[in-house]
């Protein structure tokens, strides 16, 4: 007879089915056939083009799917708009009561949710169980409460109308759940469009939305390919765009939105390190990587795709992880004894055997499980690759599959270089037990998440999103609200006269480039300011500006785009020991910045009356830059993040972190204002700036050179780059090392920085043309100039001894 402890090394797993009945008797009673969800009706299934959904684990067809075309999108888009106002005016606690109608409905299906949901994209039901659709109920929940406490949390604020949402099929319902709870929390109705590979549980939602009496038009649902979702884009009645999905198509879209005024939020690619140092417990962190690579098949956009352990632990955390693997189980989603199931598609299958190859070609070891995976249906298995070049294409390159590359670092520092090391920024996970290492290590390394000891946990309460080429915007907590709303006064602001550069009289006529008379001496010599330095423009041009009398009042430099280089090189030397500072250090400096403009006020303002003919509103504008430095230097240590309570033994450390190189064009119209309005909030929290100063008034930006070589602002901080905002704006839109830029000017100034910024996927903040009155509090200065200039980082540290 055998014993009990013999029992648990012969034991096998037998199979552990989830019934699918729940799922396929909701296909039968909708005749595996749907049309979109418009206006709380379902459109005709059987009219126009069509396509299938399709069981990755079987390759059955679950049902047919409609494929949307401009005109369904046309119908929603009416339906959204058409609704919007009663939604709106429906109140927080109305719409609070929707959404938790919403949140119940889901877990009254709980069990249907989840069933259809892994037969529609092939995730195991142990996660879709209990993770997806929890997770899910969750978040409307949690924006129940952000529509009750909306008027507290975002006063002043109002939703920005309609809002087109394009999901991806690697978490089908929760990708819909983050982008259709903030915004109906904040009075938005919206029109989705799910993944081609996975709409089913969309579609389900939409029934939930009916059974909940959600008002018709305020969610609804067009299903089709890309082609859809660029007809969502493109529609002129779309006030904003969510996008969720590769980078590649987040740049299309980027382009496709400049210079409509859509809003827009992207949450795109990532390529996440997973960062092992020597002194970390080597078995959480071989089940951490279970969570990081083989949780949905590796299709997660933060999955921990590369493994960067350090060199003394390398070897004995590859072997465990190979023992790992082997006892890794494949098979039918359904089975709630299964570890891993299918990929979503065929064409995602081949994706993934292909990377692997041109790794292999590259000199890439490739280990799998000697285990063979499933002959029905698209099943990839779990792979690790060593052997790895950090610039090879299982290094860069989004996989999207089970598949990990280890590589080795030596010290804290290079693993922040490697972990660096990507177009992207969107996760990371650092695993030691070194606390101390662990909070220096995160805040250097460039992600929107930071998992500690810990790795791929989500939750409502926190903020989700990336830096670089992983997109921006947040999705979830309060930082995630901020996408869906505008202020008030923003939504009535009317279009912008931008004051145009004054004539030179008869007298004193001077072109910049065809001088028609020999000029008088000039005081003062028009130079750039790069890097704490006084610098001669690249071309050795200069540009004449003229006062309201017509006579000639100062010569700047004309900048170019070599100029512009130099200053971002500047930037870029300055921004980590600028970053770096205390909070009130930079308070201190900014505060001592107004000290010494308060001591030129009346050389200043006797300067802006020239310029403007107007001496008293002159004066005004100085007191109104001073006061603006001060409430700068004020909020530079109060800007502080928070801690979200999310329901694990957790501390979730919302930090706000500075863009990085910031390009600050700024308005025409108060010159010194509009100059420091920009300059300030985005140096008070960490950034280094490239300033193109106001055409209209330059000067008044180059009079400031003294003031800020004797106000301590270290080289680099803040540079000044003169001229032509057509030769310049370019060149500082489209670089490379600008990590976000801002633009106040006219509407097609703002389309070409928009589409310019797409290279690197730059975060762009820009006024579409509309009016902003700087001399108000209200508009010129503030929260919406800090959100702007910061992004934020979560930091996820479980405790519990
Ligand atoms: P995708 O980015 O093409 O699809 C995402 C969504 O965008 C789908 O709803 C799709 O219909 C829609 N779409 C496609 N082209 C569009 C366009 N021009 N305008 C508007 N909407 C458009 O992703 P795809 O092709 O399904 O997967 C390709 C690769 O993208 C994957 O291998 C993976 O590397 C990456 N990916 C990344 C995701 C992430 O969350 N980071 C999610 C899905 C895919």
């Amino acid at each position: 007879m055998s014993k009990v402890a013999d029992l648990f090394v012969s034991l096998e797993y037998g199979p552990a089915p989830e019934s699918p009945r729940p799922a396929e008797e909701w296909l039968e009673r909708r005749g595996r056939s749907f049309g979109h969800f418009v206006g709380g009706e379902w459109s005709a299934a059987a009219d126009g083009p069509r396509f299938d959904a399709v069981n990755p684990a079987d390759g059955q067809v679950l049902a047919t799917l409609r494929q949307g075309d401009a005109s369904d999108v046309d119908r929603a888009v009416q339906a959204a708009r058409a609704a919007q106002p009663e939604w709106w005016a429906l109140g927080p606690h109305g719409r609070a009561r929707y959404l938790y109608a919403l949140a119940r409905g889901i877990q009254r299906h709980a069990r249907l949710f989840a069933v259809l949901e892994s037969l529609d994209n092939g995730k195991p039901i142990r996660e879709s169980r209990d993770l997806d659709i929890p997770l899910v109920a969750r978040h409307f929940y949690h924006h129940a409460g952000w529509a009750q406490l909306m008027e507290e949390a975002l006063p002043g604020h109002e939703p920005v109308g309609v809002v087109g949402q394009i999901i991806p099929w690697n978490f089908p319902l929760l990708m819909l759940a983050w982008k259709i709870a903030p915004a109906l929390a904040t009075g938005n109705t919206v029109v989705l469009k799910p993944a081609e590979f996975t709409s089913l549980t969309a579609l389900l939602f939409a029934e939930t939305c009916q059974g909940a009496d959600l008002p018709p038009g305020v969610v609804n649902v067009v299903t089709g390919d890309g082609t859809t979702g660029a007809a969502v884009v493109a529609h002129p009645g779309v006030d904003k765009i969510a996008f969720t999905g590769s980078t590649e198509v987040g740049r299309i879209i980027r382009k496709a939105t400049a210079g409509t005024g859509k809003r827009l939020s992207l949450e795109l690619g990532g390529k996440s390190p997973f960062i092992v140092f020597e002194d970390a417990d080597l078995d959480s962190v071989v089940e951490g990587v279970v969570d990081a690579i083989w949780f949905n098949q590796g299709q997660v956009c933060c999955a921990g795709s590369r493994i960067l352990v350090q060199e003394g632990v390398a070897e004995a955390l590859e072997r465990k992880l190979r023992a790992r693997m082997e006892a890794l189980r494949m098979g039918d989603p359904l089975d709630k004894s299964i570890d891993m199931g299918a990929i979503v598609a065929a064409v995602q299958l081949e994706r993934i055997g292909s990377l692997v190859e041109q790794g292999r070609a590259e000199g890439a070891e490739i280990w799998q499980p000697s285990w063979s995976v499933p002959r029905e249906g698209w099943f990839y298995p779990p792979t690790m690759c060593t052997n790895v070049a950090p610039s090879s294409a299982l290094a860069q390159v989004e996989v999207f599959g089970p598949v990990v590359v280890v590589m080795t670092f030596r010290t804290p520092s290079e693993a922040v270089a490697m972990a660096n090391d990507t177009r992207y920024g969107l996760a990371a996970s650092i695993w030691t037990e070194n606390v101390n290492l662990a909070l220096d290590v995160a805040p250097k390394v460039k992600a929107g998440t930071v998992w500690v000891n810990c790795t791929n946990l989500f939750d409502a309460a926190s903020g989700f999103g990336g830096y670089r080429e992983s997109g921006f915007g947040r999705e979830g907590g309060e930082e995630g609200l901020w996408e869906y709303v505008r202020p008030s006064w923003a939504a009535r602001a009317g279009e912008a006269d931008e004051p145009t550069p004054n004539r030179a009289s008869d007298d004193h006529a001077l072109g910049g480039d065809a001088p028609a008379r020999p000029v008088p001496p000039i005081d003062r010599t028009a130079k750039l300011y790069i890097g704490g330095r006084q610098a001669r423009p690249d071309g050795d041009a200069s540009l004449p500006v003229f006062g309201a009398d017509g006579a000639r009042i100062a010569e700047v430099g004309r900048g170019t785009r070599k100029d512009v280089r130099n200053a971002v090189e500047a930037a870029r030397a300055a921004q980590e020991g600028w970053s770096a500072r205390t909070a009130h250090n930079r308070a201190q400096v900014l505060y001592y910045l107004a000290e010494n403009l308060e001591a030129r006020a009346a050389e200043l303002s006797g300067r802006l009356g020239a310029l403007s003919g107007r001496p008293s509103d002159a004066a005004a504008e100085v007191e109104a830059t001073i006061a603006r430095l001060f409430t700068y230097a004020a909020w530079a240590d109060k800007w502080e993040g928070r801690v979200h309570s999310t329901p694990f033994r957790n501390v979730t450390l919302a930090m706000k972190e500075p863009v990085g190189v910031l390009g600050v064009v700024c308005p025409a119209r108060h010159p010194l204002l509009g100059f420091v309005s920009c300059v300030a909030p985005a140096v008070a929290v960490g950034n280094t700036v490239v300033a193109v100063p106001s055409e209209y008034g330059p000067f008044l930006a180059t009079d400031l050179y003294q003031v800020l070589d004797t106000s301590d602002v270290p080289a680099g901080v803040v540079n000044i780059v003169t001229g032509l905002r057509s030769e310049l704006v370019p060149t500082l839109a489209a670089h490379d090392d600008v990590d976000g830029i801002w633009f106040f000017g006219p509407r097609a100034g703002c389309a070409e920085v928009e589409r310019a910024s797409a290279g690197n996927m730059k975060r762009t903040w820009v006024s579409h043309g509309r009016a902003r009155d700087w001399m108000s509090p209200q508009q010129g200065q503030g929260e919406e100039f800090l959100r702007e200039a910061t992004q934020v980082k979560n930091i996820w540290v479980p405790y519990g001894a």
